[in-house]
């Protein structure tokens, strides 16, 4: 595409208006005109690009600024996002993010044809269980109600009963008829669940798989209580895939969509969010006036997602960055996200 220098200019100027809030990109980017101007052309081609091919961005909030405020059509959580899946009527969908929220995009939006930018960007929790290993520990509960994390492959899906997300799932368990839930693959979701149960005066059995979040079992009690220390009034915001013991100390636990909105309606004068820090950079954003402090925590899949790959996706995508799934495992696994929605439907 041949854009013009007054089109270059006029999109720096509108990435700008975003980008100039991010102080803590981890590459040590300083979003300033000239940084804004050096993607602009990029920006433009996959704008160009989408409308060529009727194509929709879908982005995790985790992602890098550039991408969630210069290409994406929606941005959020993985049940917004999933939710966005099922009820576009996209011919393409990109999905920048993570393998297994494009392949849930696939599974709610059969016809579309679902891209992702690196095949690699996995998942430590929906890699640490496969199909037949569930397979295995639901022969040893069989009266369990088999409860799935969204972060979790097809065919995962396709052998539960229902999936749930961060933001739903407290709700949906509480429930449940079961009283036994196996719940997979997220051992500290899992017993934050147990925890929430009790407090909820809900009789459950909590078994959980035993998967982490590479990103989020780093946080400990201990930076909550220097951070607390350090700055008087600090607000503590964590993501349930934290251990129990962070989880516990904090002032808020919910999803990626949930921690963004306790943020955007509270007003203390320091934040702490255990998160992965692409939130930081999207509330920076869209909260300018809000202080976060605390380190950087970066998920390394997330941040296989670049502008560039997002481009030549669009241009001309591999066959592996083509999303297929067999229909019999879609099917099941499409019976597994409707149950969600039925649980939980949008606000
Ligand atoms: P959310 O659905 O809360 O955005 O979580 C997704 C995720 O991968 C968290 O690590
Ligand atoms: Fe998976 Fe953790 Fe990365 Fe989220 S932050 S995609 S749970 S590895």
């Amino acid at each position: 595409m041949n854009a013009t220098a007054h089109h270059v200019a006029a999109e720096a100027e509108r990435l700008l208006r975003s980008l100039m809030h991010v102080d803590c990109d981890p590459r040590g980017k300083t979003w300033n005109y000239e940084a804004c101007l050096a993607i602009a052309p990029l920006t433009l081609e996959i704008n160009e690009l989408k409308k060529d091919r009727g194509a929709v961005i879908l982005a995790h909030s985790y992602l890098e600024p550039e991408i969630i405020y210069g290409v994406a059509d929606f941005r959020g959580d993985s049940y917004f996002l999933s939710l966005k899946a099922r009820e576009l009527r996209a011919p393409v969908i990109l999905f920048a993010g993570v393998v297994f929220m494009a392949e849930t995009a696939k599974i709610l939006s059969p016809a579309a044809t679902v891209i992702v930018p690196d095949r690699d960007s996995g998942c430590s929790l929906a890699d640490a269980l496969t199909g037949d290993q569930l397979r295995q520990l639901k022969s040893l509960y069989p009266d369990a109600t088999v409860v799935c994390y969204i972060n979790s492959t097809a065919e995962v899906k396709a052998a539960s009963d229902v999936c749930v997300t961060s933001g739903n799932v407290y709700a949906i368990v509480e429930k449940l008829p079961a009283r036994r839930i196996l719940f997979v693959p997220d051992r500290l979701m899992g017993d934050n669940l147990r925890t929430e149960m009790k407090r909820r005066g809900v009789d459950k059995e909590i078994i959980t798989a035993d998967g982490t979040c590479m990103v989020h079992d780093q946080f400990t009690p201990t930076d909550i209580t220097a951070a607390r220390q350090r700055y008087p009034g600090l607000l503590v915001v964590a993501h349930p895939e934290c251990p129990p013991a962070v989880a516990a100390a904090a002032d808020f636990v919910g999803s990626t969509g949930a921690m963004m909105k306790y943020v955007k309606t509270t007003g203390a004068p320091y934040y702490l969010m255990l998160t992965e820090c692409g939130l930081v950079g999207r509330l920076q954003v869209e909260s300018p006036e809000k202080a976060f402090v605390g380190g950087c925590r970066l998920c390394p899949y997330m941040k296989l997602n670049s502008l560039e790959k997002i481009r030549d996706a669009l241009k001309s995508p591999r066959p592996d960055q083509i999303i297929t799934l067999p229909e019999d495992v879609r099917q099941r696994a499409a019976h597994c996200l409707e149950q969600m929605f039925a649980l939980s439907p949008a606000d």
